[in-house]
C-alpha cells in the first residue's frame, strides 16, 4: 500500500477519484473546496443548494467529473454540524469515503485532510485522523472469500491500492508526512489486531497465536517468550492450566517486550485470549457460539498495540502478556465445584466454568505484577452482563487507580474506543466470597461485569490496575461507518493514545 501527500492545486491533481468533504449546516459555501467547484462550473454549489448533498455524518456522493478538473471522480463526503465536529468524526467521514469508492472498485484516491483550518488541531493531527479512518474504512477480511459466489465478488470492496493527502496550502507537506506515517501505522496496528480475531477457532489456536507473536516480534523487533505447560507448571499456573484441560490445545502465555525506555519500568498491557469459548462443561447455548471465536480480541489488542509501540518507536518500556486457551468440555476438562490453585498462591472454587476469562487472567495478572510496572492494564470480552450494561457502543472500565482510568477513558475519548466506568466498591468482593476456597470465580447474574473486575483484582497487587470488559465492543455484527463486520480492534488505538502521551510527560 502506498501513501503519499501532494501540495498544490486541488484541481489540478490527476486521480482516479478526489474526496472533498463539507458540514451539515454550512452546504452554501463549499469551503476549501470553493476552487474545485468554480473548475467544474459550480457544479458542486448546485447540488447543495438543492439539498441532494446534504453534508449530513456518513453522506458520501461520488461525481464524474468528465474533464471539468483533473481527478476522474469527486467524492463529496458530509462531516455533520461544524459544532459538533471532532477527530472522531473526521476518521469517521474518512472511513466511509473509503468504504464508498472501494465498493464501487476504485482502489486509488487523494483527500483533502478533514477538518483542516476547522479544527483547532495541528495539521498533522488532521492528517494522521484522515488516514487512519481511510485505512480503517478500507479493511475487509478476505482471506477465506474463494472465488466461487459471483454475487459475492462483485459486492466485495476492492484493495486500496493507493492513498493520498491533499492539501492547498503549500509549506505544509512535512506536517502532513508525519500525520501520514503515523497514521498509517496505528490503522496497520489495528487491522493486524482485526486479523487475528476474525481468524476462526480452527486457524488460530493457542499455539498458532504464539507463532503469530513470534512472526510479529522478528518483523518489528520486540523480544518474545512463549510459555507452555511445562513452564506454567513451575510456576504453579493452576488456574490458565486448568481451562485448558478441556482441550486437546495446549496453553501459551505469550510475553512480549519493547525497550525503549531505559531503565524505567514498564507498562503492563494484560489481554484475554480464548481462542475459542464453548463454555467448557457449564456449556454455553448454541445460539450464537460461533462468536465465541472472538474471545480472543482482549489478546490481539494487546498484540496489536505491541505492534505499533515497536514501529512508532515510543520512548517506554512495555510489556505484553497474553495468556491463551481454549475453552471446551471434555472428559479431561475441569469442572464445577473443582478448587484451583493460582500461582500467587490464592485457591479458586469453580462454580462455572464459563467464567474462564478471569481465570487465565488471574495467572497472567500474577505474571505481570511480578514484572513491577508502573501500571497494568487489561482487555477481556470477559462478561455478556457487560454488554447488558452498556450495550455495544463502548467498552466497560474498571480499576483501583482513578488517575489512570481518567487517562485511559480520555484517550478513549479522542480515539473512538469509547469506554464507561464501572463501579468496584468492596461490598461486591462478598459475592465472589467461597465456602470452601479462597474466592469463587463467579458472583452470579447481579453486577456481573463488576464481581468479575472485583476477581481480577484480588490478582493484582499493589499495581496500579484499570481493566476493560470488551464483551460488546470487540467485533460488530453490522458494518458501521468505521469499520467492516467482524472484530474492531478496539483497545489498540486507545493503548497507543495513552502510551504516546505518557511518552511525552
Ligand atoms: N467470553 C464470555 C463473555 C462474553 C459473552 C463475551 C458474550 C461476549 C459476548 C465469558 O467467558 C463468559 O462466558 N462469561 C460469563 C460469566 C458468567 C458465567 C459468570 C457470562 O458473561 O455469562
Ligand atoms: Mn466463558
Ligand atoms: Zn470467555
Amino acid at each position: 500500500m502506498d501513501l503519499s501527500v501532494h501540495t498544490g492545486s486541488l484541481a489540478e491533481l490527476a486521480t482516479p477519484a478526489l474526496v472533498v468533504s463539507v458540514f451539515y449546516d454550512e452546504t452554501r459555501t463549499v469551503g476549501p473546496v470553493a476552487a474545485v467547484d468554480r473548475a467544474m462550473g459550480g457544479f458542486l454549489r448546485e447540488l447543495l443548494d438543492s439539498g441532494e448533498i446534504t453534508g449530513k455524518e456518513g453522506e458520501v456522493t461520488v461525481l464524474h467529473t468528465r474533464g471539468a478538473i483533473a481527478a476522474d471522480r469527486i467524492a463529496v463526503v458530509g462531516l455533520g454540524k461544524r459544532a459538533t465536529f471532532d477527530l472522531v468524526r473526521a476518521r469517521k467521514a474518512a472511513a466511509a469515503a473509503a468504504t464508498e469508492l472501494l465498493k464501487r472498485k476504485v482502489p486509488a484516491f487523494h483527500s483533502v485532510v478533514h477538518g483542516r483550518g476547522v479544527l483547532g488541531e495541528a495539521p498533522d493531527v488532521l492528517a494522521e485522523a484522515t488516514v487512519e479512518g481511510t485505512l480503517l474504512g478500507a479493511y475487509s477480511f478476505d482471506r477465506y472469500k474463494s472465488h466461487a459466489i459471483a454475487e459475492d465478488k462483485e459486492r466485495r470492496k476492492a484493495t486500496l491500492e493507493s492513498f493520498g493527502l491533499v492539501d492547498g496550502a503549500r509549506g505544509g507537506a512535512r506536517a502532513l508526512r508525519e500525520g501520514l506515517r503515523r497514521g498509517g501505522l496505528l490503522a496497520e496496528a489495528t487491522n493486524y489486531a482485526r486479523d487475528l480475531g476474525n481468524a476462526p477457532g480452527n486457524e488460530i489456536t493457542p499455539a498458532a497465536l504464539a507463532d503469530a507473536a513470534t512472526t510479529l516480534a522478528r518483523e518489528v523487533g520486540l523480544e518474545v517468550e512463549v510459555l507452555g505447560p511445562a513452564e506454567m507448571a513451575e510456576r504453579g499456573m493452576g488456574a490458565l492450566l486448568a481451562v485448558a484441560r478441556g482441550s486437546a490445545q495446549e496453553p501459551r502465555l505469550i510475553v512480549l517486550r519493547h525497550r525503549g525506555g531505559g531503565r524505567q519500568a514498564p507498562y503492563a498491557l494484560v489481554g484475554k485470549a480464548i481462542t475459542f469459548d464453548s463454555g467448557g462443561i457449564s456449556i454455553k447455548p448454541a445460539q450464537n457460539m460461533e462468536e465465541m471465536k472472538f474471545d480472543k480480541c482482549g489478546g490481539c489488542a494487546v498484540l496489536g498495540a505491541m505492534r505499533g509501540v515497536a514501529r512508532l518507536e515510543l520512548p517506554l518500556n512495555v510489556v505484553g502478556v497474553v495468556p491463551s486457551a481454549e475453552n471446551l468440555p471434555s472428559a479431561t476438562a475441569y469442572k464445577p465445584g473443582d478448587i484451583l490453585t493460582a500461582s500467587s498462591g490464592k485457591t479458586i472454587e469453580v462454580v462455572n466454568t464459563d467464567a474462564e476469562g478471569r481465570l487465565i487472567l488471574a495467572d497472567a495478572l500474577t505474571y505481570a505484577c511480578g514484572l513491577q510496572p508502573r501500571a497494568i492494564i487489561d482487555f477481556a470480552t470477559l462478561t455478556g452482563a457487560c454488554v447488558v450494561a452498556l450495550g455495544k457502543h463502548c467498552s466497560g472500565v474498571l480499576g483501583n487507580d482513578q488517575g489512570l482510568i481518567d487517562d485511559l477513558v480520555d484517550a478513549g475519548e479522542r480515539t473512538g474506543d469509547r469506554a464507561w466506568q464501572l463501579p468496584l466498591w468492596p461490598v461486591y468482593t462478598e459475592q465472589i466470597r467461597s465456602d470452601y476456597a479462597d474466592i469463587k470465580n463467579s458472583g452470579g447474574r447481579e453486577g456481573g461485569a463488576i464481581t468479575a473486575a472485583a476477581f481480577l483484582e484480588a490478582f493484582v497487587d499493589g499495581v496500579p490496575w484499570a481493566h476493560f470488559d470488551i464483551a460488546g465492543t470487540a467485533w460488530r455484527t453490522r458494518p458501521a461507518a468505521e469499520g467492516a463486520v467482524g472484530a474492531t480492534g478496539v483497545g489498540v488505538r486507545l493503548i497507543l493514545e495513552y502510551l504516546r502521551a505518557q511518552a511525552e510527560t
